[in-house]
This record gives C-alpha cells, structure tokens and sequence, in this order.
C-alpha cells in the first residue's frame, strides 16, 4: 500500500451514512404504526440493556429534516436508510397506509433537493408484530408477506429512488433472533434459525421479483450481507475445518443461495442432525437466485476461531452478544478467541485487512458484481468538552483504516462503488440500547440535540476532496 501518498477514489465513488427506521425514528405510535417485533422485544423486561426502547430513538420520524439539512451540510452524497415495514403496512398484510408512506415520499424529496440519493433498505429487522404471531421467519407465509410489501413501497416510491436493498443482514434476522435470541423476536430454536434463514433468502427472491415487476428498469436492486472474515487459530487443519463450518453458517448460507442458487454440500452435511432442510422446495432455489445489480457488504470486525482446546479460559465471544443459547447451530463447539490488538467499545477488534480480504473474495466469486461497503463504523465511549465539542479521533482513525483498506481493494481489482459510515447519528444499538455510540453526530438523548463530533467534520473533508489525506 502506498502510505505516503494521498489515497484518491474514482471520481463517481458513492460516499455516504446508514442509519436503519426502528434505531433512530422513534414516533413508534404515530401515524397508524404498530408493533413490530422490536416494540415487543425492547418492552420485555431484561431483553435490552437498562430496558432502553426505540420509542422516542432520535426522534428522526419529527426531526428528519434537521437531519437531511445536517446531512447536507456534512456533503454527503448518499443516505442509506430503512422502512419500518409497521408504518407502511401495519398488519404485514393488506393495503398500505398512505401516511406511512407520505413520511418516506417527503424524506426522500428531501434528500433529492439536497442531491442526496436515497438508498432504501426494506427490512432491517423489524418484523410487523402480526406476522411473528403468526410464525415469523421460520414460516414460508412471512417471505410471501415480504414481496408483497416490497411491491407496495416499489409501486410508491419507485418513480424517485434509484437504489433498492431487500434485507439487511438476514444472520442477524435469522441467527440472533432465533438461534441465540438475543435479537428479536428472542427465541432460541436451532430448527428455526435454518428455517428462518431460508425463508428470509425466499423473502429476497420473491422481494426482488416483486420490485422488478414495478420499479423503473433504471432502479437497482441489491441485498445487504455481513458476511464473516473468520480466521483460524493456527494452522491445523482442526482450526481450519472450525473457521469453515463459521464460514458457512455466517455467510455461505446467503450467499450460496442468492449469489449461485446452491446452498453448500458442507452446510448441509454440517446441519443434518438438526433438520433435513425439507422446508426448502424445489424451485426456491431459482426463486432465490435473482440478478442482482450489486451486492452490500456490511463488515465491521473479523472473527477468530479454533477447534475446542479443552482450556475455557482462552474462550472469547463471537462478536454477536452474549447468550446461553449458541447462534452457531451444527458447530456449537467451535471456540471464539478474541483477537489480539485494539478494541472498540462493543468489545471489536479493530483490523481493517479483513474489509479488503472481503472485498476481494466477493470480487473474485461474482466478478462483474458492483459492491459497495453498506456500513463499516465503530462505537467509542464520545462525550461532550467542556466547550460542548466532542472529539473522537478513535473513530477516525478506524474510518481512516477502512477507507484505505477499500482503496486497497480498489486498486486490487475490486469493484468498489461506494462507502457508508455507520452511523451518521448515536442511535439505538440493539440490544446494547443507547449505550453505545456509533455516529460520526453526537446525540444527546435528554434533549435530542444533535452535536457533528470531529469525525463527521473530517468526513466531510474526505467526501469534498474525494481523497484520503496522508
Ligand atoms: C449492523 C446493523 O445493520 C446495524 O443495525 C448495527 O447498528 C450495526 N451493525 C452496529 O452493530
């Protein structure tokens, strides 16, 4: 890498911020929305650090055009954004409520004002709470539901956003939510999270049929996958065979099926003793396997991993909160090491060679597949000086490093189009709640005030010169 040099990205390179609907809304009962899944989990006493909910959030649903005009400022090029299924179509089923989607329709006339292009997820997680009561994820009925509320937002907001994302990170949707429960809807059944994790691939599918079948033939439609950078503990062949079956269970099961229609032989092998996989029909598969016209990858850490040693004491965590329950079904025995070096606040390590080993591996399985970095981010513990400014030179220096290792990849061959930082605003970490803080913006959550922290002022610096200072 040519460290001494300013680091300069292809002019048309997309820079931009993500945020998801029910992490910074808030305004969870106005305009006809109900439930989702999330209201539930966040309101069960224990689920949600200091029962934190996403009731108020940053109030984005009433402050949002403070927030676009503090994107503007910023320079930002892009917003990445969600839809709160349970605003638009509160039962996940039936028509949709126009106030719902008027609340979207004048954001994203908004951004287009400022020449901001909308990047519009439509799941990040937050299943209508009907539909959980009704199975949820494990049941082939929630997929239908799915597509036929993509078409809804299509058919709405089809004529002024260009870039469309079905799911954000299905393993977290389906693994966490499902297998280790420490995500909603909080169940803990090994079935289940293959089951889901099948239905929400299904759910992509049908999605992205039902989008091309209203949607411009301008519009590009993508998914959103955090997929694992897992490395071996050494080099037997023991660790190797650990950070495969991690590899598989993390990112092979999506990406198989969506990317090359299959889902792996070793996956399948891996899982047998817990379901035959009968729940996948004969044509899911090419259901599935949909042209897509670029893929999201969202990375924030790598993941170490070994064979069991027989010593807990070297026992880490996988990085994904912890639980009783292991999200790991099949290779309940693998061992999580922490990785030696720096630590973010979520307890991360901090290695930015794994979002160009990430890059380059998704160019080389799907060349001619733009990519662009959906979130990459990290939480620090930022508080405000006595002048009211809040430093963070952490987070800059981690964006730093991410930045460059996506130039690396770049000038490797991959194709990189764009970079969104997670997050622009503090905001609802899940089950962590409000008690950690990703956003290059500040937010105080007594007052809602929100402060642009050093990080969001260098940002901007980056994103008006279109390079990475030395
Ligand atoms: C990925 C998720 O998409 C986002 O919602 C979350 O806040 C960040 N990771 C940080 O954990």
């Amino acid at each position: 890498m040519t460290e001494n040099k300013p680091r300069v990205f292809p002019s048309d390179f997309v820079w931009g911020s993500a945020t998801a609907a029910y992490q910074i809304e808030g305004g969870a009962r106005e305009g006809g929305r109900t439930p989702s899944i999330w209201d539930t989990f966040s309101h069960t006493p224990g689920k949600v650090l200091a029962g934190d909910t996403g009731d108020v959030a940053c109030d984005h649903y009433n402050r949002w055009q403070d927030d676009i005009d503090l994107m503007s400022e910023l320079g930002l090029g892009a917003y990445r954004f969600s839809v709160s299924w349970s605003r638009v179509q509160p039962t996940g089923r039936g028509p949709a409520v126009q106030r719902g989607l008027d609340f979207y329709r004048r954001l994203v006339d908004g951004l287009l004002d400022r020449e901001i292009k909308p990047v519009l997820t439509l799941y990040h997680w937050d299943l209508p709470q009907e539909l959980e009561d009704a199975g949820g994820w494990p049941e082939r009925e929630t997929a239908e539901r799915f597509a036929e509320y993509a078409r809804l937002v299509g058919e709405a907001l089809g004529d002024r956003v260009q870039m469309w994302t079905t799911l954000n990170e299905p393993f977290c949707s389906s693994f966490l939510g499902y297998g280790s429960g420490v995500h909603a809807p909080g169940r803990t059944e090994p079935e289940s999270v293959l089951r889901s994790a099948h239905h929400l691939n299904l759910a992509h599918g049908l999605g992205t049929a039902a989008l091309r079948s209203v949607l411009p033939r301008t519009a590009e439609v993508s998914v959103t996958l955090n997929p694992g950078v897992v490395r071996p503990y050494s080099d037997s062949e023991a660790d190797a065979d650990a950070a495969r079956r991690i590899d598989a269970l993390q990112t092979r099961i999506f990406s198989g099926p969506l990317l090359h229609g299959a889902y792996p032989e070793d996956l399948l092998a891996d899982t047998s003793h817990v379901t035959d996989w009968s729940f996948v029909r004969d044509s899911d598969l090419a259901a599935i396997c949909r042209p897509l016209d670029s893929l999201g990858i969202n990375y924030y850490c790598p993941t170490l991993v070994s064979a069991p040693t027989g010593d807990e004491a070297v026992k880490g965590h996988d990085g994904h909160g912890s639980s009783s329950h292991s999200p790991w079904v099949g290779s309940e025995n693998v061992v999580f090491h922490q990785h030696p070096g720096e630590l973010t606040e979520m307890g991360w390590s901090i290695d930015p060679t794994g979002l160009t080993d990430l890059l380059l591996r998704f160019h080389g399985e799907s060349p001619g597949l733009p990519i662009y970095v959906t979130e990459n981010g990290a939480a620090f513990d930022d508080k405000p000086d006595a002048s009211g400014q809040v430093h963070d030179p952490e987070r800059i220096a981690y964006v730093r490093g991410h930045l460059s290792a996506v130039h690396e990849a770049i000038h490797r061959g991959a194709d990189v189009r764009g970079y969104f930082l997670w997050s622009l605003l503090d905001n609802f970490e899940w089950a962590y709640g409000y008690s950690k803080r990703f956003g290059m913006v500040y937010m105080d959550f007594e007052t809602l005030q929100r402060i642009p922290k050093s990080s969001a002022r260098w940002y901007s610096r980056v994103i008006g010169s279109g390079e990475l200072p030395v």
